[in-house]
């Protein structure tokens, strides 16, 4: 990216982002800027091949280098600026790393008299407790947040160079403004500091009369971790930001008054609810952490081999998501078994903890929920963040549209880029009032309109249950009757679960009718194993020769058993065993041993009953003798990714002849060669994918397959465990 970078300030941070530069091969040359003091430190930069050269002379440190970088404690950045001030280039790109972003521009605007274009403060959240450039490591910004705070006249093309920096080193990146920076950053990075500092300092003082430091061990260890940082460094820090940081210590002192009272008053219960608020909440920052810093996973494949066995896959993922919004919103304790212990359900059943409900578990797929009843909602404290999870959107949209609360939903990368128009348009005819971006996706902003709701009459443009779950869901807050009409069945989990709960729900023809009237009575939940999990080894077992699996307690509900007309059609043999039905959903045995399949035109009326299981379809058309069609399959092209694309493209990859069209797919089967494959972050294709392995000619490898555990986190296992020569690794 730079032919020169110069670092002003080689230290932990000046020299990490030296040495992960040179790593990451960002820069040619490398320089280093320090005081005369600091000459033996640089020296020893040069030593060990953090730099390639230093200078104590800014004029010639930072003569013809592309990129800046002030590296120094945030109390001197005013100085360094006026440093650099006689020797600013227009054609240098100049950023910072300071903590505090309000008092870097104080300090541009005290050398400038304004901010220079082509200044991109940034701070990487990143550091460790050691200082020195001894203390560098490539590496420290990998994974990491890093946030930008750009002012109105920011030059865009040094804007993006910066972030394609940090990028390079690793960093996830955000940009806002300094403000924001400083508020967030006080809250979550200066105030723990602070509160470390004065414990220790509190107990230190103690401790020189009662050695009570001698019996401290790991809690005190972790908690006090931070106050082994620099001392002037966070004096300067938090001089810098004291605007934003008192107000939080006056907040944090009575949180303490609080905890102080119920403990005083014996408040065991409100104690209670406090810490497992908190213990909820760090649960979410945790999740969240995993989640930007999650390794890359790749599935590797090698080729042939058979499915033996029998096995039981997890719980339906759309059974799931309704058990717990359900569950939340009846009067009464519901038990389910067979939860979905995936993140996708996980992100429902956070975002009713979130609104106030207790929810026990989930261990080994037990949860208890504590109902609220059907007002018994709480406003959310912040944002709901669904995660990869298209179900949780779309009916939580209907459900709080009636609350008497506002909410914002907000989801990944994939989630914000798909369509919510098609529940926000008809929640909008009931009196809604939902704010989407500009293209109709994510972030959903809701404002409450408890008893405003009306019934509408609507008859769906596309055959989709969480667009029909959606409206049910606002019906039971509107005034009059809510009737939605499918063009095609749709599975119908959410009637039949609502009939379990007691909740009154008519079924006429294609029309299912709610209204407010009505409450939900708690009841226990089995949920079966998920169809949409299990077809990955009916086609694995289908195109392995010699293959002979038995699918247990699976899901049949006539709404979802498309995959298994579809293989029957190709010539499969699955048989269907111990039919019975379990809390109102059919459930049966499947088994299925291997037969040679012939490819076939998918007939239309099976497209909504197998619509989460075309990417492995796809696979077993691979395998077919002749050639397979699917149309009126355009829904596919906005599920978790474009699933024509990209099954298309991959299967293309692995030598088979696949056309993609704008509603569906023409595939020659024949041989599956093997290669390299993208999932594009979409779990069904990287498992897809994987089963595709069954009947290659050579390994594949599948990237980018962490979202695997959106619904199917045993899969790997699982799948090895019956005879795929899987081999995962995480980097
Ligand atoms: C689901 C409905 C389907 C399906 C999704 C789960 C549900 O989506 O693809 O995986 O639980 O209601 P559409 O309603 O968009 O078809």
């Amino acid at each position: 990216m730079f032919n020169k970078l110069c670092i002003i300030g080689v230290g932990l941070i000046g020299g990490s982002i030296a040495k992960s530069a040179r790593a990451h091969k960002l820069a040619t040359t490398i320089v280093g800027f320090g005081r005369e003091a600091d000459v033996q430190n640089l020296q020893t930069a040069k030593q060990i091949g953090v730099i390639d050269d230093y200078y104590v002379d800014i004029a010639a440190a930072v003569a013809g280098a592309d990129a800046v970088v002030i590296a120094t404690p945030v109390a001197s950045i005013t100085a360094v600026l006026a440093l650099l001030k006689p020797f600013w280039s227009s054609q240098t790109i100049y950023t910072d790393v300071g903590s505090t972003k309000g008092s870097v521009l104080a300090a541009a605007q005290t050398v400038f008299g304004y901010v220079p274009d082509n200044f991109v403060p940034a701070h990487p959240i990143a550091g460790g407790e050691q200082s020195g450039v001894l203390a560098a490591v490539d590496g420290l910004f990998a994974n990491k947040r890093l946030i930008i705070t750009p002012v109105d006249n920011t030059n865009t093309e040094a804007l993006r160079k910066v972030q394609r920096f940090w990028q390079g080193l690793g960093s996830a990146v955000s940009v806002m403004d300094a403000t924001r920076h400083d508020h967030v950053l006080a809250a979550t990075s200066h105030l723990p500091h602070i509160l470390a500092f004065a414990l220790v300092d509190m107990l230190g003082h103690k401790d020189e009369q009662s050695e009570i430091f001698k019996y401290a061990a790991g809690g005190f260890k972790d908690f006090t971790r931070i106050a082994s940082s620099d001392p002037t460094m966070w004096a300067d820090i938090c001089a810098a930001n004291k605007q934003a940081i008192l107000p939080l210590i006056r907040q944090l002192q009575s949180e303490l008054d609080k905890l102080y009272r119920l403990l005083a008053d014996d408040d065991r219960q409100q104690l209670f609810t406090t810490f497992s608020y908190a213990n909820n909440a760090r649960q979410r920052f945790l999740n969240q952490i995993e989640s930007i810093m999650s390794k890359s996973i790749t599935f590797q494949i090698q080729p042939g081999g058979k499915l033996h066995g029998e096995t039981r896959v997890p719980g339906d993922k759309s059974m799931s998501h309704r058990s717990i919004m359900l569950g939340s919103l009846a009067e009464g304790v519901t038990h389910v078994t067979g939860f979905l212990e995936a993140e996708d359900a996980l992100a429902t059943l956070q975002a009713f903890r979130d609104m106030g409900v207790e929810i026990e578990g989930p261990t080994n797929g037990c949860v208890t929920i504590h109902g609220v009843g059907k007002h018994g909602l709480k406003a959310p404290k912040n944002d709901l963040y669904l995660g990869n999870s298209g179900t949780s959107m779309r009916l939580l949209s209907g459900l709080l549209a009636g609350q008497p609360f506002n909410s914002v939903l907000t989801g990944d990368k994939s989630l914000s880029g798909r369509p919510m128009k098609r529940v926000t348009d008809p929640l909008a005819k009931m009196g809604a009032d939902i704010k989407t971006t500009e293209q109709g996706t994510a972030p959903l902003h809701i404002t409450g309109k408890a008893g405003q709701l009306t019934a509408i009459d609507y008859t769906m443009p596309m055959a989709s249950a969480q667009v029909k779950s959606c409206l049910l869901l606002a019906g039971m807050y509107a005034q009059g009757e809510t009737r939605v009409t499918e063009p095609a069945p749709t599975r119908d989990h959410t009637e039949r679960m609502l009939a379990g709960f007691s909740y009154p729900v008519k079924r006429e023809g294609s029309t299912a009718s709610i209204s407010a009237e009505g409450s939900l009575k708690a009841m226990d939940i089995d949920v079966p194993s998920d169809i949409s999990s299990a077809a990955f080894f009916l086609v694995g077992a289908s195109i392995a020769p010699g293959s002979d699996v038995t699918l247990k307690h699976v899901g049949i509900n006539p709404t979802r058993t498309g995959v298994i007309d579809i293989l029957r059609l190709m010539g499969a043999n699955i048989e269907v065993l111990n039919e019975r039905e379990v809390g109102g959903e059919p459930v049966a045995d499947l088994h299925v041993v291997y037969s040679p399949l012939t490819g076939i035109d998918i007939p239309e009326h099976l497209v909504p009953l197998a619509i989460d299981e075309f990417p492995v379809l796809f696979v077993a058309a691979a395998c077919a003798q002749g050639q397979t069609r699917l149309s009126g399959a355009e829904e596919l092209r906005v599920k978790e990714s474009d699933r024509i694309q990209v099954m298309a493209d991959g299967l293309l990859i692995l030598g088979v002849d696949a056309k993609p069209t704008p509603d569906g797919m023409i595939i020659q089967g024949g041989t599956i060669g093997g290669g390299v494959v993208e999932s594009h972050g979409d779990h069904r294709i990287a498992m897809s994918f994987s089963i595709a392995g069954l009947r290659a000619q050579a390994p594949i490898t599948v990237l980018d397959c962490a979202n695997v555990n959106t619904s199917f986190p045993e899969f790997k296992d699982l799948v090895k465990a019956l005879g795929l020569a899987l081999v995962c690794t995480e980097e």
